[in-house]
């Protein structure tokens, strides 16, 4: 098959946010610590009616109800997820309730998890899949989703939570870049869930960050040696940079990292520039020229000049890609395809067409890659780019009809998922009218932790 990629996308939020305006208030800290220093707007968060299945049942079923593919199209469904609330059956298979009345059950795939990675490694697989011997034809769907919640203290602003779902096929209107991976894994411990009672990470956040500088330049570093050995064997010799991306998307923990990454990979092209490149197209950044990548981790003045240099870049190529962040926050899994769908919604089909996306995708602990999706060039009307376009262009107002919650209420729901946890025997308190209609929803968990949903 040719050009496999992605072929459409659907976005699930909750409908309830805070400000963060509300928790710098109510956190008691200096007004701008969130809002600037963290650059994120509002957090999506969920009640105890909603659960990472009925997350991904919502956003599978939503999916598919736009699309009009039949289930029994679909050969293979694989979810990315850290939501863990069983350690041994996968989401995947009470996804297969929604092609119970289809009578297909020849669906390939699982679960696949480490942090916010697992989405990417189950694009990859997908892809990998149909480019195979095992492939039999039919679509795949990806489906990444997560609750990020964290115990009261400074990470509690960078939750969020969502899921995305993306049908996979061939001659699709953004394309895998085949052979244009670059990834690093390593062992460490940043970000990471040994606690099985408690729905909160454990995590070193600064370490996270410098580990999240480290993979970026890691595949970066990768990516480029890829793609220059694919351009020797076309016959082109020049050095890959920043400019041969034109829109460049990050998993987005939270935006100001996503900002300063963007300046970290100007930053990694200036240093692997010639002398001359460095003064003509780095003028005022000579001072930096002898450092090296892994001694910059949390070198404040590379991280000031190179966000600036680079401010005309990001607002170019980045920042579009962050709306859904800002206002809904770390997705984990589905935060990467979250700002795919953000920079869709905020560019027209003409604006991207013919377009090389890169995109970062982050797992603490870790796992990470650098890869890259090619937009078709055919923009025009009905063409399967303009579709996808479309299909996300209502995200905005999407994110304006949900309900601000005080951050009161916030931390009461936080308690009330603290208290559920884990226990058996019950059916979540709240409003199913405070969902969004056609949300599946948690109706109960019974005396042997068997979970039943609903359709609002
Ligand atoms: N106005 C403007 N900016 C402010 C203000 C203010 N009043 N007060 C603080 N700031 C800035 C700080 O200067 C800092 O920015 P800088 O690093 O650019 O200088 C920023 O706000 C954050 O403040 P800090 O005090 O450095 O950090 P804090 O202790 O609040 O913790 C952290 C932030 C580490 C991100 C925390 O929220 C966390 O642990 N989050 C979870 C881990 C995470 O998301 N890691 C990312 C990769 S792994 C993953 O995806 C889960």
């Amino acid at each position: 098959p040719k050009d496999v990629g992605i072929l459409a996308l659907e976005v699930y939020f909750p409908a309830q946010y805070v400000d963060q305006t509300d928790l710098e208030k109510y956190n008691k800290v200096e007004a701008g610590k969130y809002t600037v220093g963290l650059g994120q707007t509002q957090m999506g968060f969920c009640s105890v009616q909603e659960d990472i299945n009925s997350l991904c049942l919502t956003v599978v079923q939503r999916l598919m109800e736009r699309t009009q593919i039949p289930w029994d199209a679909v050969g293979r469904l694989e979810v990315g997820t850290e939501t863990i609330i069983d350690k041994s059956k996968s989401v995947k298979t009470v996804l297969m309730e929604l092609f119970q009345d289809s009578g297909n059950t020849d669906v390939e795939g699982i679960d696949t998890i480490n942090a916010c990675y697992g989405g990417t490694a189950s694009l990859f697989n997908a892809a990998n899949w149909m480019e195979s011997s095992s492939w039999d034809g039919r679509y795949a769907l990806v489906v990444c989703g997560d609750i990020a919640v964290y115990a009261s203290g400074s990470a509690r602003p960078t939750g969020g939570a969502g899921a995305v779902a993306m049908l996979v096929g061939p001659e699709a209107p953004l394309a895998l870049e085949q052979g244009l991976r670059g990834t690093h894994m390593e062992n460490v411990y940043d970000f990471y869930k040994p606690d099985l009672a408690s729905e909160y990470p454990v995590v070193d956040g600064k370490l996270s960050i410098q580990c999240y500088f480290r993979a970026l330049d890691r595949c970066y570093s990768f990516y480029r040696q890829k793609i220059h050995n694919q351009w020797k064997q076309a016959g082109i010799e020049r050095p890959f940079t920043m400019d041969d991306f034109q829109f460049m998307i990050f998993h987005s923990p939270f935006c100001k990292l996503v900002q300063k990454s963007l300046g970290r990979l100007m930053f990694n092209d200036f240093l692997s520039a010639s002398s001359d490149t460095r003064t003509s197209r780095y003028k005022g950044l000579e001072a930096f020229s002898g450092l090296n990548l892994e001694d910059t981790y949390t070198n404040r003045d590379v991280d000031a000049a190179f966000q600036k240099a680079s401010l005309d870049m990001f607002n170019k190529k980045t920042k579009a890609s962050l709306y859904l962040s800002a206002h809904n926050g770390n997705m984990y899994t589905s935060s990467l395809y979250g700002c795919l769908a953000s920079l869709l919604s905020q560019h027209s089909a003409q604006d991207l067409a013919g377009s090389r996306i890169g995109a970062f995708s982050y797992g603490s602990g870790m796992a990470a890659s650098l890869f890259s999706l090619r937009a078709s060039k055919d923009a025009s009307s009905g063409s399967p780019l303009e579709k996808l376009v479309s299909s996300v262009s209502d995200l905005p107002n999407r994110l304006a009809s949900r309900k601000r919650a005080s951050a009161e209420e916030f931390t009461e729901i936080m308690d009330q998922r603290e208290h559920f946890h884990r226990k058996v025997n019950f059916s979540p308190p709240g409003d199913t009218n405070s969902l969004f209609p056609g949300t599946w929803y948690l109706e109960q968990v019974d005396e042997m932790y068997r979970r039943k949903y609903s359709r609002r």
